[in-house]
Order: C-alpha cells, then sequence, then structure tokens
C-alpha cells in the first residue's frame, strides 16, 4: 500500500502528538502542525527515531487566511493530504454572563472555521484520489454541555455538526469523515484544573480515571485507516463512559 501523508494540527503536545506518533507508526508520512516550531521539530525528531517520516508546519490558526499557503508549503515537501486529523484547540472559560464576545468569536474561529480551513484545503486531492480520511477532535462537553464552556461547547458542537455535514458531502469520493469525542484527558489543557473539580469530574466517570493522549490516537488511529472505511458521520467516544 502506498504511504499516505496526514496532516494533525495542533502536534505540538498532548492528543495532537500522540496522534502525530501514531499515525506515523501505522506507516504514514505526518505533517505537524502549530505555532511552536522548537516544540514541533522535537516531536519531528521523535518521529525520526523511530523510523518515520515528519515534516512541520509553523501555523498560528487564528490566522484563517495564512491556512491555505501554510499547508500548500508543506504538503509540497510531504505530499498532499488524504489525512487530516483537526486537533487544536484552545479554551477560554467563563459564564456566559460575563463572556466577551470577542472570546466567544476567538475560539469559534480557532476550534471550528479554521478546522474548515483546512478541510477545504485538502478536499480537492481527497476527491481526486478518491480516498481520505477526516477526523475531527470534539470534546464530550458538546454531548453532554458544562457551565463556563459555552465558546468551546458551541465550537465542538460546531464540529459534530460540520462532521455529518461534509460526510455526506465526500461519501460519493470514498472519503470518510469521523469525529472522537475525548473525555477526561492528561494533557495541559487538563492540568490547569484544581485538585477539586479533578476529584468532581473523576467521581462521574464510570472507570474511574483520566484517559491518555494515546488511548485518543488508537481510536484516531483507527479511524484513519483502511479498516475503518465504511464508517461516516460518526462521533466516536473515548471517555471511560462519562457520556454514553
Ligand atoms: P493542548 O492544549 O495540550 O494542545 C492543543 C494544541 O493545539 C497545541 O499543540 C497547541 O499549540 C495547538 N494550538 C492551539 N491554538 C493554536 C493556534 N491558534 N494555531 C495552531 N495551533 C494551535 O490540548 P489537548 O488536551 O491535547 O487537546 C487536543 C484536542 O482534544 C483539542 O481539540 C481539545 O479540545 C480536545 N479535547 C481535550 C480534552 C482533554 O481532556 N484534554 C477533552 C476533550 C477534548
Amino acid at each position: 500500500m502506498a504511504q499516505r501523508t496526514a496532516l494533525v494540527t495542533g502536534a505540538s503536545r498532548g492528543i495532537g502528538r500522540a496522534c502525530a506518533l501514531a499515525l506515523s507508526a501505522a506507516g504514514n508520512r505526518v505533517i505537524l502542525a502549530a505555532r511552536d516550531a522548537a516544540k514541533l521539530e522535537e516531536v519531528a525528531a521523535a518521529i525520526h527515531e523511530k523510523g518515520g517520516e515528519a515534516h512541520i508546519a509553523v501555523l498560528d490558526l487564528a490566522s484563517l487566511d495564512s491556512i491555505p499557503a501554510a499547508i500548500a508549503e508543506a504538503a509540497s515537501k510531504a505530499g498532499p493530504v488524504t489525512i487530516l486529523v483537526n486537533n487544536a484547540a484552545i479554551t477560554k472559560d467563563t459564564l456566559a454572563l460575563r463572556m466577551k464576545r470577542a472570546d466567544f468569536e476567538h475560539v469559534l474561529q480557532v476550534n471550528m472555521t479554521a478546522a474548515f480551513v483546512c478541510i477545504q484545503q485538502v478536499l480537492r486531492f481527497m476527491s481526486h484520489e478518491r480516498w481520505g480520511r477526516i477526523i475531527n477532535i470534539a470534546s464530550v462537553v458538546a454531548q453532554a454541555g458544562n457551565a463556563g464552556q459555552a465558546n468551546y461547547i458551541a465550537s465542538k458542537a460546531g464540529l459534530i455538526g460540520l462532521t455529518k455535514a461534509i460526510a455526506h458531502e465526500m461519501a460519493g469520493r470514498n472519503v470518510t469523515v469521523n469525529a472522537v469525542a475525548p473525555g477526561f484527558i492528561e494533557t495541559d489543557m487538563t492540568s490547569v484544573l484544581s485538585a477539586e473539580v479533578k476529584e468532581r469530574i473523576l467521581s462521574s466517570i464510570p472507570l474511574k480515571r483520566m484517559g491518555s493522549a494515546e488511548e485518543v490516537a488508537a481510536a484516531v488511529r483507527f479511524l484513519a485507516s483502511e479498516e475503518a472505511g465504511y464508517i461516516t458521520g460518526h462521533v466516536l467516544n473515548v471517555n471511560g463512559g462519562m457520556y454514553m
């Protein structure tokens, strides 16, 4: 089977890093995209050490107009993308009453609109190849709701809707589009939570522990594989039973 090129946004740490390593271990070339070149180089070095091929794309998703050129440049070295993992995201949590409209819009832009722009950049080639995998990283809170995250939850619920819309549009070209909805995963994003909040969340998880970035990456690796070819428009929960 020909080696494919996978693009992972937010690949400098956490779940994105784990996805890049897992997709490389599965035999794909990977493009690592995020803002911090030095951190991306570290991830690329970890992939090279294991015998994989990685390229970096320094990219700020908040700057939507810069996305097409950054992806085109990376693809000119790594080959056109047929596996896209929209993983990068930010939070700006506060109760809706206090939330500034700029913070609402900014989170939607980075988490959802940027994912759409990335999808647009890769659709033409996937369509031409009649093969593609798009995996959007959503969140359990898009399904269950949560206080203090109106912007983040709107963006993640939007990603799930986007997943299903593009899944319909691209099914005829053998391009599958799915979402992975992680629960409570041990990364920088959750390390900022207080011990009290962590305890409260843990008590609501049937498996009684946080998940690892590698456990989310395993689901992404599966959805990107040949074997997952008959799954599209699906939201795969990796949440320890937190939401069923
Ligand atoms: P993280 O905060 O550790 O990593 C986020 C990544 O996105 C980093 O590589 C960061 O550089 C990148 N990023 C952020 N803003 C960017 C921008 N403007 N341009 C380019 N790159 C940017 O987060 P984590 O925990 O690894 O999360 C990964 C995904 O999983 C996110 O979509 C997050 O919403 C989702 N998720 C995480 C959960 C958790 O418990 N950690 C739970 C549910 C969903």
